[in-house]
């Protein structure tokens, strides 16, 4: 099995001690959230740090993460701020809802994404990923391959949730969907004062046209479809659940709120975990070549389970997804005070959990920044501690969506894989930036040839 030694993934650059809190709140470490950590943040297992009136702690040690995340889970909820910013794009859908809200919600949804039900979507993604090959370049070229990664997951999505309802499919709805995500992740001042819907700048009011389109868009065809969810789709799957559980007008919200959610959530991040795969396996040719082996061997079989059939490829995804988390931050806010394995944790006080810190953690990793898929490999996978891999989170909160991005990035790279060789443009080096999704700043322009 094929490592390249010499082959060090990118990241960006540390600085060798702790700053003062705002120093945070400047430059480029306000933009993107992996940089300029400081070199100890890997090191340490917690670190309280003060920012204005804010206590902070920075928790890396996987027993706190439990704690933290499932064993007293009740005590820590999203952020008051998080939710400020998610409620006026998604609403009160899955990911922005809590309490009895949102668990009745994760009871309706959840059937949806079981094993059974992602496996039946599995010819659908392949379609879809068929489907954008067909337009690739037949000669060598130099491809941004984040932003075909964007494109390809949203199509799936979009397809798995609307059977491809032409509204929703178009390029002009990609547009609308990231001009929602896109300002997500971006500081603003008046939206830290809950008065973001005064905000005057271009992108935000890009932002609320968009909003407003999606959201027209969808209730139109919540309209359309009724209460018998007028299809075999996702989306009809969950109206039928929403209206058999609550009032018609609370269903059809909830039902715009949760299309928006999953369009939203569904794509970026697997795309992001795309893009960071195939750079790294451009980067390692003989790893790709061994890839691209076992892709070939197992395409011809039944879809269904062919993600299955890649133990190769899912360990060089998860590998991935240990060196570049798609999510970068898991952030709660303690209700009330609580010890936190021995370290007190008060009413109001943030909870950071960063999976690119404990991922790359020196005491939980031998050779952090390296790259080694066999990491994952059954055996040594069983000596991890159980929360030291955390790319979907923990606990009741943990992404809903896990197998269909594992099962859709499979397909979509052993698909990439059997008709192409990818590789690193002489000089080319991808940096991690981010604030809600790792992506690559500038995309991931990689030469890709046909076989
Ligand atoms: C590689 C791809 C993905 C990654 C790395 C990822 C990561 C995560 C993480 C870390 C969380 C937990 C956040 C927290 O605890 O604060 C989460 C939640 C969530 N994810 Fe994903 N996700 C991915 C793909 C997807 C997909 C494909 C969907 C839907 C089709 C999805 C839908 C959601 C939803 C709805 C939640 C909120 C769940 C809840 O609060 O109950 N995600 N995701």
């Amino acid at each position: 099995m094929a490592t390249n030694a010499a082959f060090i993934p990118a990241q960006p650059n540390r600085v060798p001690d702790w700053l003062p809190g705002w120093r945070g709140m400047t430059g480029e470490r306000l933009r993107s959230v992996v940089h300029g950590i400081a070199e100890p943040a890997f090191d340490v297992w917690h670190k309280e740090r003060q920012f204005m009136n804010l206590q902070l702690h920075i928790v890396n040690h996987p027993d706190m993460i439990g704690h933290v995340l499932l064993d007293n889970h009740a005590n820590y909820v999203r952020p008051k701020l998080t939710r400020q910013i998610l409620k006026p794009v998604i609403g009160n859908g899955l990911l922005s809802a809590e309490g009895e809200d949102w668990r009745k919600q994760r009871r309706i949804v959840a059937p949806t994404f079981a094993p059974g039900a992602v496996a039946r979507m599995a010819g659908l993604m392949a379609e879809a990923t068929a489907e954008q090959l067909q337009s690739w370049p037949s000669e060598t070229r130099r491809v941004d391959m984040a932003q075909v990664a964007t494109d390809t997951t949203m199509a799936i999505i979009a397809k798995a949730l609307f059977s491809g309802d032409p509204r929703l499919v178009t390029r002009e709805a990609a547009k609308h969907i990231e001009a929602v995500i896109s300002v997500a992740g971006q500081p603003r001042f008046l939206r830290m004062i809950g008065l973001q819907e005064y905000d005057p700048s271009p992108s935000m009011i890009r932002m609320r046209r968009s909003r407003r389109w999606l959201r027209e868009t969808l209730g139109q065809l919540v309209r359309e479809r009724g209460p018998d969810g007028g299809g075999d789709d996702f989306f009809g799957g969950l109206m039928r659940a929403l209206y058999a559980d609550l009032p018609p007008d609370e269903a059809a919200e909830l039902a715009v709120d949760n299309a928006l959610t999953f369009y939203a959530a569904g794509h970026e991040t697997t795309a992001t975990a795309l893009s960071w795969a195939i750079y790294l396996l451009a980067g390692q040719p003989e790893l790709q070549e061994e890839a691209r082996a076992e892709a070939l061997a197992n395409l011809d079989g039944d879809v269904a389970t062919l993600a299955e059939r890649l133990p190769l490829l899912r360990q060089i995804l998860d590998e991935t997804m240990r060196l570049y988390p798609s999510a970068l931050q898991l952030i709660r806010e303690a209700v009330a005070d609580d010890d936190m394995l021995g370290v007190p944790a008060k009413k109001g006080e943030l909870m950071f959990i960063y999976p690119w810190i404990v991922h790359r953690h020196r005491q939980l990793w031998d050779n952090p920044d390296g790259f080694d898929h066999h990491r994952f490999a059954p055996e040594n996978k069983a000596q991890q501690h159980r929360f030291q891999y955390i790319p979907f989170g923990v606990g009741p909160r943990i992404c809903v969506g896990a197998r269909f991005a594992i099962t859709e990035a499979l397909i979509i790279l052993a698909h990439w894989l059997s008709v192409r060789r990818f590789s690193l443009p002489p000089g080319f080096r991808p940096l991690p930036y981010g604030n809600v999704t790792l992506r690559p700043k500038g995309g991931m322009p990689l030469l890709v040839q046909p076989l």
